[in-house]
C-alpha cells in the first residue's frame, strides 16, 4: 500500500519535467501546420496557465499543482488534435540513445525546445504565430524575431529556475558517443511521425545541426 504522505506529493523533478512537456504540447500545437480554430485557444489557454502556475507548483503550492493538472489537459486537447512538431521528434530518438542513461522526455523538450523555436522561426509566417504566443505571455519586443527572442529567454528561465539543463552536453551525454550517434539519431528524428505537423521541413543533416546546436548550446543559423 502506498504510503498516503508519499502518495499525495509529486517529486518537484517530475512536476518540471511533466509542466515543461506540457507546454511543448501547447507551443507545438499552436504552430502546427494542422492547427486550427477549436486548437488554438485550448493551446494558448494551457500556455498562460503554465506560466502563471509552473513555478509555484514546482515549489509546492497545491492550488498551483491542480491548476497545472488543468493546463496538461488542456494542452493535451490541443495536441490530440494539432499533433506535435520537432521538438519531440528529436526527445523521442534521443531519449534511449545514450548509455548514460535515459533523458526524461519533458527533460528532453524542455531543452530542445528553444532551439527549435529558433529553427522554425526561420519561417515567416511561423514567427508571426511565435510572436502571438509571446504577446499572450505579456512578453515585450519591437518586432516578432525581437517577440520570438523573448520567448526562447523565456523559457530558458524557465528551465533556470526549474534546474533543467540547457544543453545535453550540461545533462551529462558525451561528446564521443553523441558524435558518433549524431546522423542515425538524426535520421531516425526526421523520421519520427511529429515531423510531419512541423511548420518548417526539416532534411536530416539540417536535423544533425540542430541536435548538435542543442549538444553544445551554439546559435541556429541555418
Ligand atoms: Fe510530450
Amino acid at each position: 500500500m502506498v504510503d498516503p504522505a508519499l502518495a499525495e506529493t509529486m517529486p518537484p523533478k517530475l512536476t518540471a519535467h511533466t509542466g515543461m512537456d506540457a507546454l511543448t504540447h501547447a507551443i507545438e500545437a499552436y504552430v502546427s501546420t494542422l492547427h486550427c480554430p477549436f486548437t488554438d485557444p485550448l493551446a494558448t489557454q494551457a500556455i498562460m496557465m503554465v506560466d502563471q502556475y509552473l513555478l509555484a507548483s514546482f515549489g509546492g503550492d497545491k492550488s498551483a499543482r491542480e491548476q497545472m493538472h488543468y493546463a496538461q489537459c488542456l494542452a493535451g486537447m490541443a495536441f490530440s488534435n494539432a499533433l506535435l512538431g520537432i521538438t519531440h521528434s528529436m526527445a523521442h530518438k534521443t531519449g534511449p540513445a545514450y548509455s548514460t542513461g535515459h533523458i526524461p522526455h519533458g527533460c528532453a523538450n524542455a531543452i530542445y525546445l528553444p532551439f527549435v523555436i529558433r529553427f522554425n522561426a526561420k519561417d515567416e509566417a511561423t514567427t508571426a504565430r511565435y510572436a502571438l504566443i509571446a504577446r499572450h505571455l505579456g512578453l515585450e519586443g519591437d518586432s516578432d524575431a525581437a517577440l520570438v527572442e523573448a520567448l526562447c529567454m523565456k523559457i530558458d528561465q524557465y528551465n533556470t529556475a526549474l534546474n533543467i539543463p540547457h544543453t545535453l552536453q550540461e545533462f551529462g551525454i558525451v561528446e564521443s558517443e553523441f558524435l558518433e550517434k549524431l546522423d542515425r539519431v538524426a535520421e531516425l528524428a526526421v523520421g519520427d511521425a511529429c515531423t510531419l505537423a512541423n511548420p518548417r521541413k526539416i532534411t536530416p543533416a539540417e536535423m544533425a545541426k540542430l541536435l548538435k546546436a542543442a549538444y553544445y548550446g551554439s546559435p541556429v543559423d541555418f
